[in-house]
């Protein structure tokens, strides 16, 4: 095992045991890709998912929603997921198994990408290099690969019901309401609607733990804008230095970052669109302030075979876990693909008024021909020689100059006085223009992110000679802040004083755990475990009343303690969770205390 394997089984395991996340309904056999968030993992999600929000809607000025995650079928033959959703399939001969062909190859060979080669030439390489059955070693060399669409089918409503799928993507949620949507923002772009919840999709074979499950959270954003008009301003994170793997490095041996800075990224086209950059930016500063290990993270362009069928470009933030670098948000251009897909398939209105900045004069082709003469002139081929003479007109109005205009229906030309057809070019002031809006979407997975951070706050090493484990998770992302234990759980005072501390701490806003069982040493090294930044031990100083009354407070990282008065207890605790205090500040103020 190397030392990346180890971690991520360390993490897996302590994840089980401490109630961060384990597979689900276990009591019934279980289901691969299906996760339970326990106790604590539940809470770091929920962290993550309110620093998402807080960044990425509030901070943005954006505006969110919540729309149901069963859709009806026309949406996803709209959105093309029915059609294009697909990953390659391929089946054991021998003891049926089915798994995902192109991760087959990726194992067996020195190819990175398979996802993104044709079919016909993953079962070449399938077979050229004998790859075998995970699960019972026969070889597959000759097996044909199948498209299986990932999406989850379900009927709504009894017997023979509307057929409706589990949305495979939050975001189809927000392009059908985008009628509505575009009122609220009154019809002004750009505009963005963000989204946190459940997506799923039916994997061929789940793995790496939470990585590839078969159903999971997304946090999305779908920012709307006219291509022509809008720009995003990049000063706020034009000096935010990022490591990009561009498509056009991906094909050498080796791996080469550009590491640049946003505003140099966009100004020598790296990252084409500035409004991608922009959202790297702020997605690299938010990586870093929830806690993602920066020299284990990197943005990876999508090479042009492993695009969505909706993408017209698309970069990955990416995280090292194990060894393998796993996406955890996309970054993708869709350009108007989603909204005149669903202005062309449903019953409503996609696209906005776009208002010039000055009123433009534009020549506007009129043709009504007339009817009078053409139905007594052609009789039942009437109506489509007059549609046949409004398409030229709309094509070709340079037909019109003679006298007489030629059309053909049905393979058979039909000549008409220019005079009949009431053909005129009319001036008109025109105010703007109706445009289906582009669309820039960051994604975000969360569980990947709970999961990378996890994994790159994991930490080893010995307290008093004593081995450890602990999180060094971020005060803002750990499930609990602050640890409160009486030193001893069989005084009544101190229990007492420790109750009523958690109780003011609770109402001062923070998350609190008490523990009065074991040691106060194995009462660490659970929070430790658990990453509570900080624990309060309660002991017979605490009882004093006022300024006299002290506490220790102990930092996870050092297992350092200090002895500050209660009275300034929430106080320092603020100040050191909201980072405007160190735990050095603290121990050049109040006493430190040697040993735990
Ligand atoms: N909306 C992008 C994705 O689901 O991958």
């Amino acid at each position: 095992m190397t030392q990346s394997d180890t971690e991520v089984a360390q993490v897996t395991e302590l994840a089980k045991r401490r109630g961060f996340f384990f597979a689900a309904s276990t009591a019934y056999g279980g289901t691969a890709g299906l996760y339970t968030f326990g106790p604590r993992g539940a809470a770091v999600k929920s962290n993550v998912e309110d620093a998402w929000r807080e960044r990425f809607t509030v901070q943005e000025g954006h505006f969110e929603i919540e729309s149901p995650t069963i859709m009806p079928e026309p949406v996803f033959e709209a959105s093309g997921h029915l059609d294009g959703f697909d990953d390659m399939l391929i089946n054991c001969p021998e003891c049926n198994t089915s798994h995902r062909a192109d991760h087959l190859v990726e194992t067996a060979t020195t190819v990175e990408d398979a996802e993104s080669l044709p079919a016909p030439e993953v079962e070449e390489l399938v077979a050229r290099y004998e790859v075998c059955c995970p699960s019972c070693n026969a070889g597959l060399a000759g097996e044909a690969i199948d498209t299986f669409n990932l999406m989850f089918e379900t009927e709504i409503g009894p017997g023979l019901g509307t057929p409706g799928y589990l949305r495979p993507e939050t975001a189809q949620g927000i392009f059908v309401e985008f009628p509505r949507l575009k009122e609220y923002a009154r019809n002004q772009l750009p505009f963005g609607v963000t989204q946190i919840g459940r997506a799923y999709r039916n994997e061929i074979s789940p793995r790496q733990s939470i990585v590839r499950t078969r159903e999971f959270t997304q946090a999305e954003l779908e920012h709307f804008i006219d291509p022509a008009g809008d720009m995003p301003d990049i000063s706020p994170v034009a000096d935010v230095e990022v490591s990009l793997y561009p498509a056009s490095e991906q094909a050498g041996e080796t791996t080469t970052y550009r590491e640049l800075t946003i505003a140099e990224a966009v100004k020598e086209s790296v990252i084409e669109n500035p409004w991608i950059g922009y959202y790297l930016g702020i997605a690299h500063q938010w990586y870093e302030d929830i806690g993602v290990d920066m020299s284990r993270f990197r943005f990876r362009q999508h090479l042009a075979g492993e695009r969505a069928h909706y993408a017209a470009d698309c970069w990955d933030a990416e995280s090292e876990v194990g060894g393998d670098w796993i996406e955890i948000a996309g970054f993708a251009h869709r350009g108007n693909y989603d909204l005149s897909k669903h202005d062309a398939h449903a019953d409503d209105d996609f696209s906005v008024f776009v208002p010039y900045d000055e009123a433009k004069t534009v020549e506007k082709v009129i043709v009504e021909p007339d009817m009078s003469v053409l139905g007594p002139a052609f009789g039942s081929l009437a109506s489509e020689i007059s549609e046949a003479i409004k398409a030229l007109a709309g094509r070709e109005p340079d037909a019109f100059d003679s006298d007489q205009v030629t059309v053909t229906v049905d393979e058979t030309e039909y000549t008409i006085d220019v005079a009949d057809t009431n053909f005129r070019v009319e001036t008109q002031t025109k105010h703007g223009e109706h445009i289906i809006p582009h669309v820039i979407e960051p994604s975000f997975g969360i569980d990947r992110t709970v999961y990378t951070l996890l994994v790159h706050a994991y930490r080893e090493d010995a307290i008093d000679t004593e081995d450890r484990s602990y999180l060094s998770l971020e005060s803002t992302m750990a499930p609990t802040t602050v640890g409160v234990f009486p030193l001893v759980s069989n005084v009544p005072e101190l229990v007492d004083r420790t109750e009523a501390i958690v109780k003011s701490l609770r109402d001062a806003g923070f998350s609190v755990i008490q523990d009065d069982s074991g040691t106060i040493g194995r009462r660490y090294r659970r929070q430790d475990e658990i990453g509570t930044p900080f624990c309060v031990t309660v002991d017979r100083e605490s009882a004093a009343e006022g300024e006299s009354g002290t506490v220790t407070i102990r930092e996870r990282d050092s297992a350092e303690q200090v002895r500050v008065p209660t009275t300034e207890l929430i106080k320092q605790l603020a100040g050191l969770t909201e980072g405007q205090t160190t735990f050095s500040d603290l121990r050049s103020r109040y006493p430190v205390i040697e040993g735990e």
